[in-house]
């Protein structure tokens, strides 16, 4: 059975500890953490960079999953390798040879990871499944944190475990936004495996019991799975 990761996601996290909250995610159970990255243009919010990812790098032995919500990600790709991002997507909506920037991003050391949008059908992604090591689909349009999950992601998030089964690939299933105790199960029965939990995380109360009760929701979920 694949394994059910928790992924912290720092942007509800608050910047001024950013340290102890991503250790408090970690020992709740967050195996990797997601760095949500935006440039005003192809989202309209700003966030973190390269160096961010680089002061992460000193504290964190857990993967970095770098999120590049940004135009032009190949002009990038190769400064958040080297601040120590472990896994890079970038959405198939930004890029106009997805091709190469998949390929750009495994030559500088890094899983390449491709996004969709709540617009655009995972049939899209058909040429480039054999290249990625992750595909994610986001459930709220791509900018914010604290949104509303968007309940046909799960339609998606079960035609890409199709399409991985019947091609016999083994890229793995994200899902990022409005993941929290009401929905977490869902997206783990539909096949997903890589949960971005945001505000579920940091946003209220005890961050490491959050992250725990989270984890064991999804593993429950597990047992009912198809
Ligand atoms: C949204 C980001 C998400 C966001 C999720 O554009 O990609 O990673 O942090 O936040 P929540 O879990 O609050 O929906
Ligand atoms: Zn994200």
């Amino acid at each position: 059975m694949t394994k059910i990761e928790l992924l912290p996601s720092i942007l509800a996290s608050s910047f001024a500890q950013l340290g102890s909250d991503v250790h408090a995610a970690i020992e709740g159970g967050g195996t990797a953490l997601h760095v949500d990255v935006m440039d005003g243009h192809f989202v309209p919010n700003l966030t973190v960079g390269p160096p961010l990812v680089a002061s992460l790098r000193k504290v964190v032995n857990v993967p970095l999953d770098c999120h590049l919500m940004i135009e032009d990600p190949d002009l990038f790709i190769p400064a958040f390798a080297d601040a120590g991002a472990n896994w890079i997507s970038v959405h198939q909506e930004a890029c106009a040879n997805l091709d190469r920037t998949l390929h750009l991003i495994s030559q500088h050391g890094c899983k390449p990871g491709v996004v969709v949008n709540p617009a655009t059908p995972v049939e899209l992604l058909t040429e480039v499944l054999d290249l990625v090591h992750h595909v994610l689909v986001m459930s709220v349009n791509p900018g914010f944190g604290g949104q509303k999950f968007i309940p046909n992601s799960l339609n998606k998030i079960a035609a890409l475990a199709r399409m991985r089964a019947e091609r016999k690939l083994d890229f793995r299933i994200e899902v990022d936004g409005g993941i929290d105790l009401t929905t977490v199960a869902d997206v783990v029965k539909a096949g997903a495996e890589l949960l971005v939990v945001g505000t579920g995380v940091f946003g209220h109360g005890d961050i490491r019991t959050s992250a725990a009760k989270l984890l064991e929701a999804a593993r429950n979920a597990t047992l009912t799975r198809a």
